[in-house]
């Protein structure tokens, strides 16, 4: 439920690592993907990602936020719907972000990885359904459970249909589809309820707060993208749509 969280007996390199960062670094990450951005490389640090975007080679934007706002001096804050087909088709999206991109971070050693948003919910599913291990790491804020990462992740287990539910959950990823059961029911997921469950979570009401409450419906819009966010490099992590 939280990257640092993740079990030490797990051996992440034999491990599909799902991070989840809903609100809103993923569902950033799958828009400017569909968008067309060349790759999405992501930093911990704010001054890490400023020295790669001037060292960059290829067209890059410097994107991110802290405190949810646009760091200063960046050309993208941490907004999908400034992920534009203009903005960022052919260019290196470079990222830091708050929570979703120090998860990242944190889970460096997963075998492999994709990012999951709700916008990519049935292809990130597709993608997990083929692996034997799966950890979920939900990216919380400030080191506190988000329940809108906790929601998707219990969407996940529940879409995954897991086949030993005794003994192949652990308890976090029972409490997750625990939250998912009760808030969206079982079956195709409402879209509705999945943005009132949104609204009503901290970070939901942290975005509302500044302004930036649009920013959930366009991030509960499940399935707006067909395809997955997948770790291709690892050091640093970088990402491409596939
Ligand atoms: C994060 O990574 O902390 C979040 O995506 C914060 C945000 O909503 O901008």
């Amino acid at each position: 439920l939280l990257p640092d969280e993740i079990d030490p007996q797990l051996d992440l390199t034999r491990c599909c690592v799902a991070v989840i960062d809903v609100l809103r670094a993923t569902s950033v990450m799958s828009t400017a993907g569909k968008a067309g951005a060349l790759d999405i490389v992501t930093y911990a640090s704010s001054e890490e990602a400023r020295r790669m975007a001037k060292q960059s080679e290829v067209p890059s934007l410097l994107c991110g936020e802290r405190h949810c706002i646009k760091i200063e001096g960046f050309d993208l804050g941490n907004s999908p719907s400034e992920y534009t087909t203009e903005q960022v088709t052919g260019k290196r999206v470079i990222m830091t972000t708050t929570n979703g991109t120090a998860a990242i971070a944190k889970s460096q050693t997963a075998g492999e990885m994709i990012c999951v948003s709700l916008l990519n919910f049935s292809a990130s599913v597709k993608e997990l359904s083929g692996h034997e291990s799966v950890c979920i790491v939900c990216a919380g804020t400030n080191g506190r459970i988000s329940s809108e990462d906790v929601l998707l992740a219990g969407g996940l287990v529940d879409a995954l249909k897991v086949r030993d539910q005794e003994t192949g959950l652990d308890d976090s990823a029972r409490i997750a589809w625990a939250l998912w059961q009760q808030s969206v029911g079982t079956g195709k997921p409402d879209a509705s309820r999945i943005v009132e469950e949104l609204r009503r979570s901290q970070g939901g009401r942290n975005l509302q707060a500044i302004g930036h409450g649009d920013d959930i419906a366009v991030c509960s819009q499940i399935d707006s993208v067909e395809g997955i966010i997948r770790r291709v490099s690892s050091n640093p992590p970088t990402f491409r749509y596939q």
